[in-house]
């Protein structure tokens, strides 16, 4: 049994060390929100926090994560208070299939923790989330009303 602390809650899951976190917070977390692209660390949407870094899930195994605060897309909001990154979005429309959104969210989610009014070339060298809907024109606007809010 490996035990994760997710959204602040924690769990014992029963796969092996080396099990992508990803897959440990799907199926045995039940947490669907984080989603599979590349499987290698490219795309972006598996991004969840761990211990507040923005981190690429597919390629983090399971026994790297122990003892640190994971948080995926379910932890975000604060009870029914959307996180200002997602408010952001539902005011611009973004998503369109919705598919990259939550890895997005999340990485923006992290940036602005950093960087909380990011330049567009902070944007571009900090969020490489791969959208095939081509939402990025939304995703920058999102990120700068974010960074005002
Ligand atoms: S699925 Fe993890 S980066 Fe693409
Ligand atoms: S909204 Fe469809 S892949 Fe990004």
């Amino acid at each position: 049994m490996i035990r994760l602390t997710v959204n602040g809650k924690a769990y014992d899951v029963d796969v092996e060390p080396d099990t992508p976190l990803l897959w440990a917070l799907r199926e045995n977390v039940g947490l669907t929100g984080t989603k599979y692209g590349c499987g290698i660390a490219q795309c972006g949407a598996c991004t969840v926090h761990v211990d507040g870094v923005a981190t690429r899930s597919c390629s983090l195994q399971v026994s790297d994560a122990v003892g640190k605060q994971i948080t995926t897309i379910e932890g975000l909001a604060q009870g029914n208070v959307l996180h200002k990154v997602q408010k952001a979005w539902v005011d611009h429309e973004v998503p369109q299939c919705g598919y990259c959104q939550t890895g997005m969210i999340m990485a923006v989610a992290a940036l602005l923790k950093d960087k909380p009014k990011p330049t567009d070339a902070d944007i571009n060298a900090e969020i490489t989330n791969i959208c095939r809907c081509g939402t990025f024109q939304q995703v920058r606007a999102a990120i700068h009303a974010a960074a005002n809010a």
